[in-house]
C-alpha cells in the first residue's frame, strides 16, 4: 500500500515543532513469508525494530534501539554503515527520514521500499532502497548516496545494509579457500566484538573468501531446522562482511563494499549506489534458505536463469595451449561423437607478433594466431557448424601481457604504481578499465568476435588475476576511488555489451572460482566454481556453492585431474551444468557409449536438475558420503545422487529418507548411468513406492564401495 508520503512529512514537521509528543511511524517490508520492519522514532531517525518471519501488518513492535542505517562521527559508539567527511572537514553524518515511498514495478511480486533520509544540516541525501520479493521470500538491500556540498566529500564507509539481531546465540557459517580448494565451510560462533570476512583483491575478489554467509541465530542450524539468515553481496571486487556483537549481546551485520583504501571521493551531484546485499530468512533451517535464493536467482538474479544450458567439450586440460585448426576439426567431430551441443575453444588462439603459447605473453592482442588458427574464427565456426555442434570461445579481456602489442602501444592502460617495479600474477598485468578508453577497448574485442562471428555461441569470460600495487594513470589524485571504479566500469562494459548481445550465454570464470557473485552473474550464465575437477573435491566444492547458487549456474566438468572412476566423475559433475574437458580419443568403447548414455540422460533431466527444488540429504563434511536430490516444482519427477566418498573398511549406511516429494503420489525408481556391463546396484531397482515412503523409509542410494556412487531417476505413475 503506498503510504501518503506528503501528509507524512507535514506530520513529522508538526511532531518535530512539539518535542514532548512520541511520532512512530512503521514502514514495513514483506515478503510473502518474511517481514523486516522499520521505526521512525520522534526524532526522525529510523530504526529497525524486527527482522524475522512474517508478522501481521497491525502487531507494531516499536523497537527504536537499532539505528537501520547508523551514521558515524556523531554518538553511535559501534561500526558505523555509513560515514562521510564533509567538505568542510565536519566528520559526522546527521540522517533524519526525510520521506519514504513504495515504488510500483511491472512486476507485481516486486515491491521496492525508497527511504530517503537527509541531513538537517548539510546537503546529503542517502536513499536505503529494499527489493521484497514477495514468492521467493528474498530481499535486496542497497544505498545511494549523493549530495550538493561545494566540493567533494569523502565516503569512508557505505554498507549496503544494516541488520540486527538480538539472539542467545550467532553462529557464522562461511566459506574460504584459494585456487584450486574453493569454498571450504567453516562454522564459528560469533562473540564479542567484531569479526570480519573481506577481499582486498579488486578482481578475482573471491580467491579467498566468497562473499556469502549463513547466520544461525539461538543455535546451529540444520537443513530443516533452526532460524538462518542466508546472505551473498552481489559485487565482484573487494567485499566486507562485518559482524560486530556489542555490549548487550546484540549482532549488527554490516555486508558491503570493502571500505580498506577505498574512501570514495564524490563530487556534488553524483551518487555512490552500492551493491545490493542479497538476503532470506528461514525458520526452516538452510535448505529452505538455498531453495528461496535459487528461486529468486533463476528469476532474477542471472543471465537467463529459467533458460536451458548447453553441455559442452572444451579443450584446456587436453590440449593446454598446444591445438590447431585441424586438431580442433578433430575436437569438433569428438564433440559430436560423444554427444554434446557445443565444442568451447580455451585459451591460445590469439596473438601473433607475441603468439599465445603460454601464459607468458599477448593478453590483450585479440587477433586469431595465423600459424595455429591459418583461416581465423571463420573456418573454426564453419567446420564446428558441418560437425553439427556449437562454438565457443574463451576471452579474458580485462587483462594484459608485458608481452603484448597492447601494451607496446598503450603502457598508460596499465594498472600499475609509479616509481615501483611492474608486480605479476600469472605474468599479467590489469587494464585501467576505469579509463573510457580501455571500457571502449574491451567492449569492442568482445563486441568485434560477438558481431563478426555470429557462430558464436558461448563465451568464456575469465579473470586470472587479483589487482597488487594497484594504481590508476587515469585516476590521478583520486586513486581511493580505484577499486570502486573499476568494478563500476566492468559492470559499464557488461552492461553495453548485454544491451547489443542480450542473449549469449556466458561462463564467468576467474582461474577457477575467483568470481563468483550475482553482481557479475546478471551478465552471466553460469560460473566456473574451480580449476579443481576433481571429483572428490567437487562433491565439496559444489556442495558449497549450492547453498547460495542453483545447479544450472554451476559449470561441471569431467576431466583427467582426479583418477576416480569415470562413472563416479560423471555422477558428481550431473549435479550442476554437466560439460567435458578430457580426451575422447582416449575412451575405451565402454567410456564412450557410458559417456554418450549420460548426455542423453542429462539432456532428458538437466531441467529437474536446474530447476528444480534442491534437497541436500546428507552432507559430505566429516562424513565419507553424500547425498542430495532435485525435485521439479511440481513433484513429477527427481533425481536422486549418492556418492560414497573413502569410508573405513566395512562402513554400510542406513537407507537414505528423500524430501520435497508428494507424500500421496506414486513412484517408480529407476537407477541410471550404470557402467555398461554392470547391474543396477540399487537394491529398489524399478520399484514403486509412495511419496511417503520414500520420505520415512527412505532408499539405499549410498554403496559400501569407495568411489561409488548412484544416480536415480524417480518419475510420479
Ligand atoms: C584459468 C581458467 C581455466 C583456463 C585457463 C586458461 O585458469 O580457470 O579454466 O581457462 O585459465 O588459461
Amino acid at each position: 500500500m503506498r503510504k501518503p508520503y506528503l501528509n507524512y512529512c507535514l506530520l513529522m514537521s508538526l511532531l518535530f515543532a512539539c518535542p514532548g509528543l512520541m511520532a512512530q511511524e512503521r514502514i514495513d517490508v514483506h515478503t510473502r513469508d518474511i517481514s523486516m520492519v522499520f521505526t521512525v522514532g520522534a526524532s526522525g531517525r529510523l530504526y529497525q525494530s524486527y527482522l524475522g518471519t512474517r508478522l501481521a501488518s497491525n502487531s507494531a513492535p516499536a523497537d527504536t534501539v537499532m539505528e537501520a542505517y547508523a551514521q558515524g562521527g556523531g554518538s553511535y559508539l559501534f561500526e558505523p554503515a555509513i560515514r562521510i567527511v564533509h567538505a568542510d572537514g565536519n566528520p559526522s553524518l546527521d540522517l533524519r527520514v526525510d520521506s519514504w515511498r513504495v515504488d510500483s514495478t511491472t512486476d507485481n511480486n516486486i515491491r521496492v521500499t525508497c527511504i530517503v533520509m537527509k541531513d538537517p544540516v548539510y546537503p546529503v541525501t542517502v536513499v536505503l532502497e529494499l527489493k521484497a520479493y514477495l514468492r521467493e521470500n528474498v530481499i535486496t538491500s542497497s544505498v545511494r548516496i549523493s549530495h550538493a556540498e561545494k566540493s567533494p566529500v569523502r565516503v569512508t564507509n557505505f554498507s549496503s545494509s544494516m541488520l540486527h539481531f538480538h539472539a542467545d546465540s550467532y553462529w557464522l557459517t562461511q566459506w574460504h579457500g584459494d585456487w584450486a580448494r574453493e569454498m571450504h565451510m567453516e562454522e564459528s560462533r560469533l562473540t564479542s566484538g567484531i569479526k570480519i570476512i573481506d577481499s582486498k583483491l579488486g578482481t578475482r575478489a573471491d580467491m579467498y573468501q566468497t562473499p556469502v554467509f549463513l547466520l544461525s541465530l539461538d543455535g546451529e542450524s540444520t537443513e530443516e531446522t533452526g532460524k538462518v539468515l542466508a546472505g551473498t553481496l552481489g559485487w565482484s571486487g573487494s567485499f566486507q562482511l562485518l559482524f560486530e556483537v556489542d555490549e548487550k549481546d546484540r549482532l549488527s551485520v554490516l555486508p558491503g563494499m570493502n571500505p580498506y583504501a577505498s574512501d570514495y571521493v564524490l563530487d556534488p551531484g553524483k551518487t555512490l549506489k552500492t551493491p545490493e546485499f542479497i538476503f532470506t530468512y528461514s525458520d526452516e533451517g538452510r535448505g529452505l534458505a538455498s531453495r528461496n535464493l535459487h528461486d529468486w536467482a533463476r528469476s532474477y538474479g542471472v543471465l537467463d536463469g529459467r533458460g536451458s544450458r548447453m553441455t559442452l567439450l572444451n579443450n584446456w586440460e587436453s590440449t593446454q595451449f598446444a591445438f590447431n585448426e585441424q586438431k580442433l576439426d578433430t575436437l569438433f567431430g569428438e564433440t559430436r561423437r560423444l554427444g554434446a551441443d557445443m565444442f568451447l575453444l580455451d585459451d591460445g588462439w590469439f596473438g601473433n607478433k607475441y603468439p599465445r603459447n603460454n601464459d607468458h605473453t599477448s593478453l590483450g592482442d585479440w587477433q586469431e594466431n595465423k600459424v595455429k588458427l591459418p583461416h581465423g574464427i571463420a573456418r573454426l565456426e564453419k567446420d564446428a557448424a558441418e560437425k553439427g555442434v556449437k562454438f565457443g570461445i574463451w576471452v579474458e579481456p580485462e587483462m594484459v601481457s608485458p608481452k603484448s602489442e597492447l601494451y607496446e602501444k598503450h603502457p598508460e592502460w596499465v594498472l600499475k604504481l609509479p616509481n615501483r617495479a611492474e608486480n605479476y600474477f600469472r605474468n599479467q598485468l590489469v587494464l585501467d578499465l576505469v579509463n573510457p578508453a580501455v571500457q571502449d577497448f574491451v567492449f569492442r574485442v568482445v563486441d568485434d568476435l560477438l558481431t563478426q562471428h555470429s557462430g558464436i555461441a558461448y563465451l568464456k569470460w575469465d579473470c586470472n588475476r587479483m589487482m597488487t600495487n594497484a594504481y590508476s594513470p587515469y585516476l590521478g589524485s583520486r586513486q581511493s576511488n580505484l577499486y570502486i571504479d573499476y568494478v563500476t566500469a566492468l559492470y559499464a562494459v557488461l552492461e553495453r555489451l548485454r544491451a547489443k548481445h542480450p542473449a549469449v550465454p556466458m561462463m564467468l570464470c576467474s582461474g577457477g572460482g575467483g568470481r563468483t557473485d550475482y553482481g557479475a552473474l546478471k551478465y552471466f550464465t553460469e560460473f566456473w566454481p574451480s580449476d579443481n575437477t576433481d571429483a572428490v573435491e567437487r562433491v565439496y566444492i559444489q556442495w558449497g556453492y549450492s547453498y547460495f547458487f542453483p545447479a544450472n549456474t554451476i559449470a561441471c566438468h569431467i576431466t583427467s585431474w582426479g583418477k576416480e572412476p569415470l562413472k563416479f566423475r560423471t555422477d558428481v559433475a550431473m549435479m550442476g551444468r554437466l560439460g567435458y574437458d578430457l580426451d575422447v580419443s582416449k575412451m575405451t568403447d565402454k567410456e564412450l557409449s557410458f559417456s554418450q548414455q549420460a548426455l542423453k540422460d542429462y539432456r532428458r533431466l538437466g531441467a529437474t536438475i536446474g530447476q528444480g527444488d534442491l534437497y541436500r540429504l546428507l552432507a559430505p563434511y566429516g562424513s565419507d558420503r553424500a547425498a542430495l536430490m532435485y525435485v521439479d516444482k511440481d513433484k513429477k519427477k527427481a533425481v536422486l545422487f549418492g556418492y560414497v566418498l573413502h569410508p573405513r573398511y566395512g562402513s554400510s549406511w542406513a537407507p537414505v529418507q528423500l524430501q520435497g516429494l508428494d507424500a500421496g503420489k506414486v513412484y517408480r525408481v529407476k537407477e541410471i548411468n550404470k557402467y555398461p556391463g554392470t547391474k543396477a546396484e540399487l537394491v529398489e531397482d524399478g520399484r514403486t513406492f509412495t511419496g511417503e515412503y520414500l520420505m520415512k523409509a527412505g532408499l539405499s542410494v549410498l554403496g559400501k564401495k569407495e568411489l561409488t556412487s548412484m544416480v536415480v531417476e524417480i518419475t510420479a505413475e
